[in-house]
């Protein structure tokens, strides 16, 4: 496989990898791999502003053959130039990005990245400095991003259902959930940066199980969950080969230690409480609350809400009950505004949110219309639980 430039392709190639859109409004898979390239295939790849894209093949092969092309294109480019007199196009100065479109390429940019450095098909041994770098950009970004908008997280954790490779999108949601999680903890900045640097990286020891367990739609046998366990520990000895001083010990850490349990019924050591490092313990909340959200072979995506209550009632025997409440401030499903359902058949508008943020305050509306009810205190209202967002479900992530 060789990462062939836009120019070099030619009719008949064949793609390694799947091409992500780059675009401003969509995250979808352009090309699938396996595809054979057409012309039209080629040029509707550069009008979308992909710059290379990864081929199957023997770079020899291809080198000469892209080389031949290139003789025969220059060629026809002279005659034309030639006989035609094409006049000089002006060029146009491209327009400056908004906010929102610099946010959503980077957002592309980085599921191709990661896509680069998490090569199903190869076994990674080490990451290059060139790799690191790109995750060291990706981090910086989605600090960046998450910190100067507050709708952010939110938009995009739904906006990603679009792309369909789980593993990137997966690595990526992660990545944006545990940023939001140390801003809510009061990290420094350069902590955040070893969170979303680990999370971004928690499942590349993966790359070394067998692809066939790793994608298994049934319940893995006692050998093949074996395996799996292992994938920690492989990826931690990835970043540690990538030369000394590439990633801080707390990056090195919440790789190693991201499938632990507070209660140290985890995996691969079994410490526990906060025996277990801060960055494995963000990992593992928003680990669990993306893989439960998520549309999974086996199972229907839960909604944010059920979630949560997964999240929240598994705190202090799974997790660490201070990230849980920090993710549950990062992630609240019901902001103030939001119109609610109630299992009591009632709908009011949530005018606070408390503590426990699946249990906010509500103004009822409709019969009773006024009466606010405190759902994490009133205890007449004990059984009573927020159901969705009046009018139709909370948006799950895929379907
Ligand atoms: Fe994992």
């Amino acid at each position: 496989m060789i990462i062939v430039p836009i120019d070099n392709l030619r009719e008949g190639m064949v793609l390694a990898k799947d091409v992500a859109s780059t675009s401003a409004t969509d995250y979808r898979t352009l090309l699938m791999r396996g595809t054979f390239l057409t012309t039209e295939m080629i040029a509707m790849l550069r009008a979308r502003g992909i710059k290379s894209v990864n081929i199957v093949g023997d770079r020899e092969a291809v080198m000469a053959e892209t080389a031949h092309h290139q003789e025969m294109v220059e060629q026809a480019e002279l005659i034309i130039e030639e006989e035609l007199e094409l006049p000089e196009e002006e060029p146009v100065a491209p327009a400056e990005p908004t906010p929102e479109e610099v946010k959503n390429q980077h957002i592309g940019h980085a599921l191709n990245e990661l896509n680069n450095i998490f090569d199903e098909n190869h076994e990674v041994k080490e990451l290059s400095q060139e790799a690191v770098q790109k995750v060291s950009h990706i981090a910086d970004d989605i600090i960046a991003d998450i910190s100067n908008d507050a709708t952010y997280l939110g938009n995009q954790m739904i906006a990603l259902q679009n792309y369909d490779d789980y593993t990137y999108k997966h690595c990526l949601r992660v990545a944006m959930l545990a940023t939001s999680v140390a801003a809510n903890l009061g990290l420094s900045r350069a902590d955040a940066k070893d969170v979303v640097t680990a999370a971004l990286l928690h499942d590349i020891g993966k790359s070394s199980i067998d692809h066939d367990i790793i994608i298994k739609p049934s319940k893995l046998t006692e050998s093949e969950f074996e395996e799996i366990k292992r994938h920690p520990y492989i990826g931690y000895n990835i970043l540690k080969n990538s030369g000394e001083k590439t990633f801080s010990p707390n990056v090195l850490s919440g790789v190693l230690f991201h499938h632990e349990k507070y209660d140290g019924s985890g995996y691969p050591t079994g410490i526990k409480d906060k025996d277990i490092p801060l960055i494995g313990r963000i990992i593992a909340v928003c680990d669990v609350f993306d893989a439960l959200t998520s549309n999974r072979p086996y199972r229907k995506p839960w909604s944010v809400a059920e979630a949560e209550e997964y999240i929240l009632g598994a705190s202090g025997s799974h997790f660490d009950f201070d990230i849980t409440s920090a993710f549950l401030r990062a992630f609240n499903p019901y902001p103030v505004g939001t119109m609610v359902s109630l299992s009591d058949g009632r709908h009011g508008i949530v005018i606070e949110t408390n503590q426990n943020v699946l249990r906010p305050t509500i103004r009822i509306q409709g019969e009773n219309s006024g009466e606010e009810i405190d759902l994490s205190s009133d205890f007449r209202f004990l059984s009573v639980m927020v159901t969705g967002i009046y009018g139709g479900q909370y948006p799950k992530f895929a379907e």
